[in-house]
């Protein structure tokens, strides 16, 4: 009787045993983390939008080969509602020297108006407003079919006060007729 009590005891943590054996291995593949960017932020309701800022070297409001990206320059990103017009958003940042910016921007606004907005130029000779690329529409949401949090602006850019010597040349290039 005692050795029965016994060899059922060993069945018992035998089963147990494998039974826990069995759950770990079923838990494994469920706790695995998901696809991620290396460099995923620590939410996944985040998203960036980046963008650069241009100094426009031939005053031409587009960019080209004598372009030159702003450092340090500063930009706004504001969403709102598109029917009351209420400001449900607002970050400001400033360009790293490639002239990029990079805006977290938390929770989905699909249905919002989102615009990032020039501010300042950080150099004196060119800091003209154009009349185009002062703002640029980011549609900033993830039911867009892109699996990156990145969501990309149209670049913007001041005017240079002089125009570069090369840019003649260089917009004939480009296939543009001599200005003059
Ligand atoms: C926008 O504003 C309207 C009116 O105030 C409101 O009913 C609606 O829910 C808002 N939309 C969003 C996406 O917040």
């Amino acid at each position: 009787m005692a050795k029965n009590v016994a060899a059922t005891t060993l069945f018992m943590a035998a089963v147990l045993c494998f039974s826990s054996l069995v759950s770990a291995s079923a838990r494994a593949p469920a706790s695995t983390p998901a696809r991620a960017p290396a460099s995923a932020p620590v939410s996944n309701d985040i998203l960036y939008v980046e963008g650069r800022v241009y100094c426009d070297t031939c005053r031409v409001q587009f960019e080209t080969k004598l372009t030159e990206y702003m450092e340090a320059a500063s930009v706004r990103l504001q969403c709102r509602n598109r029917t009351s017009d209420k400001i449900t958003y607002t970050f400001e940042e400033l360009t790293d020297s490639n002239g990029i910016y990079h805006i977290p921007v938390e929770g989905d606004h699909e249905e919002e108006i989102c615009e990032v907005k020039l501010l300042k130029s950080s150099r004196d000779d060119c800091s003209e407003r154009a009349t185009r690329r002062l703002t640029g529409r980011v549609l900033i949401t993830k039911n867009v079919g892109v699996a990156t949090p990145i969501r990309y602006a149209n670049s913007l850019g001041f005017m240079k006060k002089e125009p570069l010597p090369g840019c003649t040349q260089e917009l004939q290039r480009m296939g543009f007729l001599p200005l003059d």
